[in-house]
């Protein structure tokens, strides 16, 4: 059967659906691929580059629909960014400070960081007023995880439910610093407020429960800001005012992305893949630690280091040999914001292992772009998985084989790809319903996916 006929993508007016229809005979997953740049590491550098002095040459940005969003507000605060379609990225800074009060309303689509971080940044503006808003999903998410700290910092926010969700109205003030500690590991949280510190005189301080991802930290510093950092408190101060100046920014892989080719190799008989050029800062391997811990064949090939961030090529095979390919194992605690946004592929790699995962401490999940538990319990329980609920996490019985069927990826990028994955081990046809959402961080997957198949 020709590769196109396993995996074919429908357009309808509004929404995709992805067909998969894995061949009888079976699959493997071999070769060498790229993924595209890290989400996280892409909003920053246009964000920087924005507030910046002089100019900022990004490589490697993910021109996904989330840095999209962010570029867009950006550019209507007076942010001169260039075509996002190339390998080359520029923005032209205005300076700190200096963002012009946009003549509409800011929209950050489906992109949570774009709105926290961005709110931190406007509440340090004074004498401007934006109102910022989203997607149904992001309208219905939490925000006064940023706004409260904003406010004790003086910032005059406003917007529905006791200003917990958007659409949010600032009017910027000059605030003062606050030591702030964090009831949540979260790196959008510890962004904003970093990022609001900037504009004010003074330490502002951020202290997080356990150790979210720091690619603020690591590019405020490259741009000149500075950074004291407490790894044993978990905590984060910048020292403000602060100057920023125009960078060169190279955004590694997102491990993110490779954690769905990372899963299907280890879970799809006689896969060898090479996921090359992946960042590998120890805040977002998670994932390697936890396929780890299951047994999975994974090696971190040509370890370097790019613009200040830790990249590797990563192998995985899948291990040879009697019964599951991987066992069962238990995810919680500071592992947890390590692999997030990992979880919905993780929960995919469970359903192939010997024994019970358990996963806890993970209730943010929640409250991301769906309800992950929720989502991916139900979709992966319609094609045969045995998948419990719990109030902060999830237990997953492996060793149940998955039937194609009808799923929905709710909206959500993370699910429409895990699915995906999913699909390719399952029996029969599966199709997934609004597939599209893939491309917030990921839009060459099925691309990919394509590619990477082989019979
Ligand atoms: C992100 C932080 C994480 C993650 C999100 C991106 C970031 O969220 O889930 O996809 O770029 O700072 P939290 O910080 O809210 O956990």
């Amino acid at each position: 059967m020709a590769v196109t006929q396993v995996i074919t993508l429908n357009q309808s007016e509004y929404h995709h659906h992805l067909t998969i229809i894995p061949p009888v005979s079976g699959l493997s997953l071999r070769g060498r691929i790229q993924v595209p740049g890290d989400k996280s590491i892409s909003h920053r550098a246009l964000m920087l580059g924005a507030l910046a002095e002089g100019e900022t040459v990004i490589h490697g940005l993910l021109l996904g629909e989330d840095p999209r969003s962010t570029a867009s507000c950006f550019q209507a605060m007076g942010a001169e960014i260039s075509a996002l379609n190339s390998d080359e990225v520029r923005v032209g800074g205005i300076g700190l400070g200096k963002l012009v009060e946009p003549v509409d309303v800011l929209n950050a689509g489906n992109s949570g960081t774009t709105l926290r971080l961005m709110l931190g940044i406007l509440a340090a503006h004074p004498g401007r007023f934006f109102t910022v808003t989203g997607d149904g999903s992001l309208r219905s998410r939490p925000m006064s995880r940023v706004v409260k700290p904003l406010q004790q910092m003086g910032g005059e926010i406003w917007g529905r439910k006791d200003s917990s969700l958007a659409p949010l109205s600032v009017r910027g003030q000059t605030l003062r610093p606050i030591h702030y500690q964090s009831p949540i590991a979260s790196a959008q949280v510890k962004s904003c407020i970093l990022l609001a510190g900037l504009m004010v005189e003074g330490k502002m301080t951020v202290t997080e429960p356990a150790l979210s991802r720091d690619h603020s930290e690591r590019m405020l510093r490259a741009f000149g800001a500075e950074i004291v950092i407490d790894p044993e408190t978990c905590s984060a101060t910048v020292i403000g005012p602060a100057t920023l100046r125009g960078q060169t920014v190279v955004v590694p892989g997102d491990i993110s992305s490779a954690a769905f080719w990372l899963v299907a190799g280890a879970i799809i008989p006689g896969s060898d893949l090479t996921i090359e050029n992946v960042g590998v800062n120890p805040t977002r391997t998670g994932i390697l630690e936890a396929l780890a811990l299951m047994g999975a064949d994974i090696t971190q090939e040509n370890p370097r280091e790019v613009a200040g961030e830790p990249v590797a090529d990563l192998r995985v095979r899948y291990r040879q040999g009697q019964g599951a390919p991987l066992q069962a194992c238990t995810i919680n605690g500071d592992l947890i914001p390590k692999l997030i946004d990992e979880v919905p592929i993780l929960a995919v790699a469970a359903t192939f292992a010997n024994g019970t995962t358990i996963i806890r401490d993970a209730a943010e999940l929640r409250v991301k772009e769906s309800d992950r538990i929720t989502v991916m319990a139900t979709q992966l329980n319609q094609m045969g998985a045995n998948i419990t609920e719990l109030p902060d996490g999830m237990e997953i019985t492996g060793g149940t084989p998955l039937t194609g069927t009808e799923v929905d990826s709710h909206t959500d990028h993370r699910i429409a790809m895990s699915l995906a994955i999913a699909a390719l081990t399952a029996k029969g046809t599966t199709t997934i319903h609004r597939a599209e959402a893939a491309a917030i961080s990921y839009p060459s997957f099925v691309a990919t996916l394509k590619q990477v198949v082989q019979q």
